[in-house]
């Protein structure tokens, strides 16, 4: 027997201007675009992650010679936080990159979209996120099993 399966996601498309609170996150994580260092792509990317304790760190694009030595924004910011804040939850993540048709949005590679969900299964606390660019429309999915659905997870690791 077969049986088909739907697994739908959600998320919501809101302009900048409604987003209260949030506009200061996307402005954190389109400022620190401009500190990639991205020679290579020339493609920069700023992430500014929210921590429970009023804390913003930021990560952006980081590129090298040897190709795979890189790493994205959004982990550059995760691990940042992670590694200076060990134990404060991340409530949200922003993230920009510059271009100019909504479209064009910047979707978070599969590598981000899992360390995104081990750090919400670490904390036990789901992490929002936000992707915006250079017009006035931001995406915002509620967690990471929105982006990456069937997440590989912690416990597959755990002995039962
Ligand atoms: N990049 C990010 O920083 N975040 C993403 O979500 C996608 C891609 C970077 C990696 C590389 O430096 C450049 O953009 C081109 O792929």
């Amino acid at each position: 027997m077969i049986q088909e399966k739907i697994h739908s996601i959600s998320y919501k498309l809101l302009d900048f201007d409604d987003l209260g609170n949030d506009k200061k996150l996307i402005e954190s994580a389109k400022a620190a675009a401009k500190n990639a260092y991205a020679p290579y792509s020339n493609f920069q990317v700023g992430a500014a992650i929210q921590l429970s304790n009023g804390e913003v760190v930021i990560g952006s694009n980081q590129e090298n010679a040897a190709f795979p030595s890189g790493l994205c924004a959004e982990r550059v910011a995760l691990f940042a936080a992670s590694a200076n804040f060990p134990n404060i939850p991340f409530i949200k993540i922003a993230i920009y990159a510059t271009s100019t048709d909504f479209e064009d949005i910047l979707s978070p590679c599969g590598a981000c979209r899992q360390v995104i969900h081990e750090y919400e299964d670490k904390q036990n606390q789901v992490i929002k996120i936000l992707i915006s660019n250079s017009t006035d429309k931001v995406v915002q999915f509620e967690d990471s099993e929105s982006l990456l659905p069937f997440a590989f997870k912690l416990k597959g690791l755990k002995k039962q």
